[in-house]
């Protein structure tokens, strides 16, 4: 067996478990070195104990994606056991909780965007110029989700995160090209995984206080909603081995529910209908020949 994998080696955040651990699983089966990392420490050592007994190249490394300087340890340790870096996989994500507007719990908005959004940028930042030095190239997978193509009502932190890697990733894409490091964002919808659970591994800084917290009452038709759709969702093995078929063909947007894809054309389309309405307005309609300023 021979790919463009082989031999190389990628970082995974959240590998103890759910995605990110089906996504090592793939990546190994395909030849690579995996540095597995996550802040569930027993779960992180059972999952990479199960990888090493196939056989695989696998090294598991504590890690609180919030907190940069454990990245740089876990860059430290994959280069340490394996040389080079290749590959950083932002996989680690929570749920957050589902609400009204004016029942988000602050600490629960700052956990959701620090571990998704925060996060994500750390992982990159710590990995990306192990990546570029050594001149081979690369991948960056983002993970986010389809909740961050469409808003949806009672689960703004969430969402609003997800957008973020969306928006993350589309800036890096043309940034990372000229060092030939491809970058993708995964967009999945439900997949059956332990997502509506993420308060197990909430960490103690985001503690709310007693006064603070919301009626659980009031919570929880969204959190079983939230259970139900998950259950439902598709397997990981199913995913992983989509994110590999889109990965050896260059996707940038990595989507594994095909159906989903009238939820983003009905976004799209209302946005085209917002632009022809711009168009023509008599305030701004005549800068339609204006030039497009980017940079
Ligand atoms: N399951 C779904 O339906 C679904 C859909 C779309 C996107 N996603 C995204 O997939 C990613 C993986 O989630 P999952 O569904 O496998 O959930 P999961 O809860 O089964 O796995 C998440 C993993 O991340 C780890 N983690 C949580 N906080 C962390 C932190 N601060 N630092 C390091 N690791 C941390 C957990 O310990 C766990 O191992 C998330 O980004 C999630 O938002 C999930």
């Amino acid at each position: 067996m021979s790919n463009e994998f082989m031999g190389k080696t990628a970082i995974i955040s959240g590998a103890a478990g759910g995605i990110g651990l089906a996504i090592a699983e793939a990546l190994a089966e395909q030849g690579m070195n995996i540095a597995m990392a996550d802040i569930d420490k027993a779960a992180l050592i059972a999952s990479g104990e199960a990888l090493q007994a196939k056989g695989y190249n696998v090294i598991t490394c504590s890690l609180d994606v919030t907190d940069y300087s454990q990245w740089e340890d876990v860059v430290a340790n994959a280069q340490d056991k394996f040389g080079k870096v290749h590959m950083v996989v932002n996989n680690a994500g929570v749920g957050g909780a589902s609400g009204k507007i004016e029942d988000a719990e602050h600490e629960t908005w700052r956990w959701v965007m620090d571990v998704n959004v925060t996060g994500v940028l750390y992982g990159a930042q710590a990995c990306i110029p192990v990546i570029k030095s050594h001149g081979e190239g690369g991948w960056v997978l983002n993970v986010a989700s389809m909740a961050g193509m469409m808003g949806m009502p009672y689960a703004t932190a969430y969402c609003a995160s997800k957008a973020a890697v969306v928006s993350m990733t589309e800036s890096w894409i043309p940034e990372l090209e000229p060092h030939h490091i491809h970058t993708s964002v995964l967009c999945p919808a439900f997949v059956k995984t332990r997502i509506h659970e993420s308060y197990r591994n909430r960490q103690e800084k985001y503690a709310i206080a007693p006064d603070k917290r919301i009626d659980k009452e009031k919570l929880k038709a969204g959190a079983n909603a939230a259970a139900m759709a998950v259950e439902s969702g598709i397997p990981t093995e199913m995913l992983a081995k989509r994110v590999i078929e889109a990965l050896s063909s260059k996707q940038h947007y990595i989507f594994t529910h095909p159906h989903y894809r009238k939820v983003a054309m009905g976004r799209f389309k209302a946005i085209e209908e917002a632009f022809v309405d711009a168009e023509e307005s008599p305030v701004v309609g005549h800068l339609i020949d204006e030039d497009i300023i980017t940079f």
